[in-house]
């Protein structure tokens, strides 16, 4: 499957949910970034006037990079869009992000949108969550090797996130570390998982985003889309 192409005709498809003079929720990744790229272009061909909270430092500069302006929730907390792809999406629209390890800022954002758009190829549609992608637990360093033991007790593998170009663990925009949680046949229950992690000391947040999707669009290769709504 061409995954790029399919990857591109979701984030084209998002980027018309767009009006002019709306606040934008700038999500993080690589699907997200190809909205970011047709975003710019509706700036600078249509004059579209908007602007928009970036997810992490890498969507900053993407950002910059293609014209968009910036905010932030000081200036304006409530946004009308938020734009963001995911690792995972179930039927009812429940999702797994945090791949690129920005979940918690991109939760954040999501929550302050009145409209959460998703951006997905075809890979990331699952019948039940957590199957193929762990849940990625943002953690102060401190409290990792209490938190992964939790993790084991609850029946996930937790693993320490590593950099790929740097001999050690991934560092967060927060200065923080990743735990992924490999759940053997997905996450049995992922609002007792969602509840448990949120009440545990020394997790910032995770990757497991209840509710808060409004729109997934599912790109094709063939440059089609498919959109699905929530409840
Ligand atoms: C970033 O931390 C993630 O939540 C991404 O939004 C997610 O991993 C999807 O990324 P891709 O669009 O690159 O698959």
């Amino acid at each position: 499957m061409d995954r790029d192409a399919a990857k591109k005709a979701a984030a084209e498809a998002a980027v018309h949910f767009v009006e002019d003079g709306m606040c934008l929720g700038l999500g993080s990744g690589s699907t997200t970034a190809y909205a970011l790229e047709f975003l710019g272009r509706r700036i600078q061909d249509d004059g579209l006037d908007v602007r928009g909270v970036p997810t992490s430092f890498a969507t900053e500069r993407r950002a910059r990079t293609h014209g968009i302006p910036l905010t932030s929730l000081d200036d304006d907390p409530t946004l009308d869009l938020a734009l963001d792809g995911a690792d995972e999406v179930d039927d009812a629209l429940q999702l797994i992000k945090g791949g690129g390890g920005a979940h918690s800022r991109e939760k954040v954002v999501a929550y302050q949108a009145e409209r959460f758009v998703v951006v997905v190829d075809p890979t990331k549609d699952v019948d039940r969550l957590g199957a193929q992608f762990p849940v990625p637990v943002e953690v102060l360093p401190m409290a990792a090797a209490p938190v992964m033991q939790t993790l084991e007790d609850i029946g996930a593998t937790p693993t320490l996130r590593a950099a790929a170009a740097k001999d050690g663990p991934v560092i967060t925009d927060q200065g923080l570390w990743i735990l992924d949680a490999q759940f053997p046949d997905g996450i049995p229950d992922p609002v007792a998982l969602n509840r448990h992690l949120n009440d545990r000391p020394g997790v910032l947040d995770h990757g497991l985003f209840l509710n808060l999707a409004t729109d997934v669009l599912v790109g094709h290769p063939d440059g089609s889309t498919t959109h699905r709504t929530g409840p």
